[in-house]
């Protein structure tokens, strides 16, 4: 179990998305959740996104994964970072919970670092929220002020900035977090061999929104309704203020059907920017299935990173998952809740639920989709 030692409903008013904290001993008696061996072997595999940085006289080198083996980056000065650890190591799934108190939609994922001394992967800016929790070793960190800060050497491409006047510039240990918000420039630099890990969180930005809104107009053959007027403009070569004003309402008329817009967001907001470790069934099980199962014991949990979203208002009756839509007609709203709330259902619970064919099809269809499995 993972507690976190300070006061969340503070923190969320006073820092979140706001401004960068350091909360030392955010965590009594933090034990890392994996291993920098199981690290190493999480890194060797295909379906796993990682990279090492090197620092180098000049700058830093990225190397991207998968990895054979490690001996030729020796003692120090790399860095190893394995992105989205809670879809493939579950036993890391409880360090994820202590920061629910954000919801699901935000979340992104945990990657986990191992960095050797001099290892860092430079002065850089992320457009999401992260918290940086130290596990075994010790990092210095520094973060500067939000501002205008330019591309490290003027090179438009480059994700890492120019050095900045650190507003923190502290060493972290066992147990501490670092809080930075999007925008605020920051480095790492290890000091002893280290663990680290980062939640990440993130939201929609107006590109994504509508690259969604685009793709389910085409799913559903709608948005076809073009513009007319009646009143033209004397000058040939122009568009009148009144007709651009009536093509922005074209735009802003999408948005405004709710079922229309909502599903748009559930499905867009449920997707993963990482690989899922999926199992479908290649021979669905079927609601009969599920009642022997869960009489014979079973409960049933929910993959690492999987988001199962819950729209408030939604007249629908519909939740998103992995940027599907799952209809939940005929379900009772507390069990479409706990159904989106929680991530691990246990067999009395399911008991109870046997006896609602509705229910017993869900059930069904979460693990045919391999978004749930099976469990004691
Ligand atoms: C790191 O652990 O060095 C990278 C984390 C970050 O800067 O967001
Ligand atoms: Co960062």
């Amino acid at each position: 179990m993972y507690t976190l030692n300070f006061d969340t409903a503070d923190f969320t008013r006073e820092y979140w998305q706001k401004k960068p904290i350091v909360i030392k001993n955010a965590f009594n008696d933090f034990e890392d959740p994996i291993s920098a061996d199981e690290l190493a072997g999480l890194a060797m595999e295909e379906d796993i996104s990682s990279r090492i940085v090197q620092t180098q006289a000049q700058g830093w080198n990225v190397v991207q994964g998968p990895f054979e083996d490690y001996d030729e980056y020796g003692e120090d000065g790399w860095q190893l970072l394995v992105q989205a650890v809670n879809h493939w190591y579950p036993e890391s799934q409880p360090l994820v919970e202590a920061f629910r108190f954000l919801p699901d939609w935000r979340f992104d994922d945990l990657m986990v670092s191992f960095a050797t001394p001099k290892g860092g992967v430079g002065p850089h800016i992320d457009n999401y929220d992260v918290f940086i929790i130290q596990g075994e070793g010790k990092r210095r960190w520094q973060v500067g002020n939000i501002g205008n800060h330019q591309q490290r050497g003027g090179d438009k491409n480059s994700p890492l900035v120019d050095d900045f006047e650190p507003i923190i510039d502290v060493v972290l240990t066992k147990g501490d977090v670092l809080y930075i918000p999007p925008g605020y420039p920051h480095c790492g630099e290890t000091l002893t061999l280290a663990l680290s890990y980062s939640i990440g969180f993130r939201a929609p930005s107006q590109q994504e929104l509508l690259t969604e809104m685009a793709d389910s107009l085409i799913d559903n053959n709608l948005g076809k309704q073009r513009f007319t007027s009646t009143e033209e403009v004397a000058n040939k070569g122009f568009v009148s203020e009144q007709q651009q004003q009536g093509m922005m309402n074209l735009l802003t008329q999408l948005a405004q059907d709710p079922n229309q817009y909502q599903t748009m967001l559930g499905k867009l907001l449920s997707q993963n920017r990482f690989e899922l470790d999926l199992n479908p069934f290649e021979q669905p099980i079927s609601a009969n299935d599920v009642i022997e199962a869960i009489e014979d014991g079973a409960s049933i949990q929910r993959i690492g990173g999987l988001k199962v979203l819950k729209l408030e208002a939604d007249k629908q009756a519909q939740l998103y998952i992995n940027g599907e839509v799952v209809t939940v007609a005929g379900i009772d709203a507390d069990i479409v809740a706990i159904i989106a709330n929680e991530h691990f259902i246990d067999q009395d619970s399911l008991l109870k639920w046997s006896q609602q064919p509705a229910l017993v099809k869900l059930v069904a269809q979460l693990i045919n989709q391999g978004w749930f499995y099976f469990s004691e």
